[in-house]
């Protein structure tokens, strides 16, 4: 996909938990290229290499990124003010591939959550959206998602919200509903999600989070050994040829 750099100015800002951040960006040219799953490569001031953030979401000329403040970049991040501008390079990678007549679950831990927002407003009613979070003061965008119109199914592993457990509990009780399934979170997560789409054969996109430095397929920084069909391995880079691939192409 084509990717361009310009200046978006921060012209809603809110924090939605002790450390997660939601931004509203605002560039007539750029936020309207950015789909599903793919994302945005931030300028941190003073920081040589950009941090790269999932699109949470796009409407008109805004686009919407949630972030937790990690380490350095990100708190100097969390810290721009309302009108200010921040220099970004977008879209970058490749999304989710999404048909909106196929029933899809769309399922998320943490800080995975966010990319599935602008995911499952594509699909509407036909999205089943499954997020988990560690309790009750970690849980964020329900609203949002349900707005979109999909069903919602909330678990958190200590039972203070929603249901308790972990997201693929939640996922094997409407797992024979899906035709796809798009998952984003730790890796543990996305590789238990990929053995109960594989155990019902459903086709599976998972988003990876791999180090960044260039974001663009210049520098090697995060390439991944994966699968090809005729059973060799080669490495892509997640950047360029992901986040998202399919869950078979993962090599676990
Ligand atoms: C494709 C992609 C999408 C992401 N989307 C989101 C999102 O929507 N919301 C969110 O909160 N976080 C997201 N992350 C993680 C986010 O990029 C890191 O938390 C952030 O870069 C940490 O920067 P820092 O300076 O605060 O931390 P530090 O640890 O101080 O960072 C040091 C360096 O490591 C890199 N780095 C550190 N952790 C990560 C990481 N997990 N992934 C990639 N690079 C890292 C930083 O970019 C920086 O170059 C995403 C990561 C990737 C790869
Ligand atoms: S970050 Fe440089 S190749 Fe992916």
């Amino acid at each position: 996909m084509k990717y361009d750099v310009g200046n978006f100015e921060l012209v809603e800002k809110y924090q939605l938990t002790n450390t997660i951040y939601d931004f509203r960006l605002k560039n007539e040219k750029i936020s309207k290229l950015c789909k599903p799953g793919t994302f945005v490569h931030i300028a941190v001031p003073g920081k040589t290499l950009r941090r790269p953030i999932s699109v949470c979401d796009v409407y008109g000329d805004i686009l919407r990124i949630v972030f937790e403040v990690r380490g350095e970049g990100t708190e100097i991040l969390a810290n721009t003010k309302i009108g200010d501008n921040l220099d970004i390079i977008a879209p970058l990678g490749k999304g989710f591939e999404l048909d909106c007549n196929k029933k899809t679950i769309f399922i998320s831990g943490g800080i995975g959550v966010p990319p599935m927002l602008y995911a499952s407003k594509i699909l509407g009613e036909n999205g089943i959206v499954i997020t988990g979070f560690r309790n009750k003061d970690a849980v964020i965008l329900q609203d949002d998602f349900i707005k979109n119109g999909s069903k919602v199914i909330l678990t958190t592993d200590d039972g203070s919200a929603g249901i308790h457990g972990f997201v693929t509990q939640a996922l094997k009780e409407v797992v024979n509903q899906a035709e796809m399934i798009c998952a984003c979170g730790p890796m543990p997560m996305l590789k238990a999600i990929a053995k109960i789409a594989d155990e019902n054969s459903i086709p599976c996109q998972v988003s990876l989070e791999e180090r960044m430095a260039c974001g663009i397929g210049a520098c090697l920084g995060c390439a991944v050994l994966v699968n090809k069909e005729n059973g060799e391995q080669i490495y892509k880079h997640v950047c360029k040829d992901g986040p998202v691939f399919s869950s078979k192409e993962v090599v676990w």
